[in-house]
């Protein structure tokens, strides 16, 4: 980029630009619009309307009656995609996750009933375990070890389920190397090449997943038949780490990625930032579990302003580069900016 150079104050006032709200609005370089929004939505598969996830205030687990009444929601809100998440009942967890490609399982029953009710608005899946295990992990466990080709196998099955129930995009979460570029064969080869991938090409062991364990009800990591867990750090990347970042990256949009994602988000927004500008691909960013949650107990303290903090908060990810973001925020948001 080519920058004139700067006239000496008082020639140049920067504040001219910001004296009034006009002339701030027409010199903004970045907006926020409900068409950035992803919403992020944990489902569940019992009777209840909506069951509140307490370390994520105003954010509930949804039956698939409320899911599906979300998806017409989300239309009229202008929000182009959700994401959903399940929480299934414990009784059908087990060490390798069986649920997880249940044709006739809870994810598959709120994608046909989603895009049957509105199927303007793209529904994304995550393909990963941890919600089908009753040890929390990514993948297939073997002793303390998650077994990498044998996730995979599962992983397919799984996205494939999720393809033929209807999902637009999935999302593999796991962290398994090689996973893109086996789901894309696997969808080219079952007739479903329209289906996108947005893979979870940087995603972090981070701390700040904490909430969502309870939203879908994974517990503590290294429960149930797994006597001696592995660390999530086996799988998911160094929060210490930058460059590796766009090694993960070129290698998911080399597998045939179609959209890259980075998390969690904002701790995160140097590496959206050298995402985009080394590959120029969209770029989403997943504003996590954690961060929602902090945003909403430091609202609750009165210790932040919850609207104009939320807000720039999401802000920040266009600022930085993103074509979108994954929020819990997204029906709130969109309603704030209007449609
Ligand atoms: C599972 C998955 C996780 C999240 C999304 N998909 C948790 C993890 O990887 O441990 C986190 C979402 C959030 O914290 O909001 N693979």
């Amino acid at each position: 980029m080519t920058r004139a150079p700067l006239a000496p104050y008082p020639a140049l006032r920067m504040r001219r630009l910001r004296q009034a709200d006009w002339i701030r609005r027409l010199t903004r370089e970045t907006t926020l619009a409900p068409a950035d929004l992803i919403w992020a939505m944990v489902v569940h598969d019992g009777e209840e309307a909506r069951i509140p996830i307490t370390a994520m205030p105003g954010t509930e687990r949804l039956s698939l009656r409320e899911a599906t009444k979300a998806a017409v929601q989300a239309r009229a809100l202008g929000i182009p995609a959700i994401a959903v998440f399940p929480h299934i009942d414990g009784a059908r967890k087990d060490a390798r996750g069986s649920e997880a490609g249940n044709p006739n399982g809870l994810i598959a029953s709120v994608v046909k009933a989603m895009k049957n009710a509105a199927p303007e608005v793209g529904i994304m899946c995550d393909v990963a375990l941890d919600p089908f295990t009753e040890h929390g992990h990514d993948g297939v466990v073997e002793g303390n070890r998650i077994l990498n080709d044998a996730t995979i196998e599962r992983l397919v099955e799984q996205g494939l389920m999720q393809a033929h129930a209807g999902a637009d995009i999935l999302a593999p979460s796991d962290m398994m190397d090689g996973r893109v570029g086996i789901l894309r064969t696997a969808l080219e080869a079952a007739g479903r090449e329209d289906v996108m991938i947005m893979s979870y090409a940087a995603k972090y062991a981070s701390a700040f997943y904490g909430p969502y364990r309870e939203a879908i009800g994974s517990g503590k990591l290294g429960t149930g038949s797994v006597a001696n867990p592995p660390d999530k750090k086996t799988y998911q990347m160094d929060p210490a780490n930058s460059d590796e970042a766009l090694r993960e990256v070129a290698l998911d949009i080399a597998e045939g990625a179609d959209m890259v994602m980075v998390k969690p988000g904002l701790p995160y927004l140097d590496i959206v930032r050298r995402v985009v500008e080394a590959f120029s691909m969209p770029t989403f960013a997943f504003q996590v579990s954690g961060e929602y949650a902090m945003l909403m107990a430091a609202a609750q303290n009165g210790w932040i302003e919850e609207d104009r903090a939320i807000l720039e908060s999401l802000g920040a990810f266009k600022r930085a580069g993103c074509a979108g973001v994954i929020t819990y925020f997204a029906p709130r948001v969109a309603a704030m900016l209007g449609a």
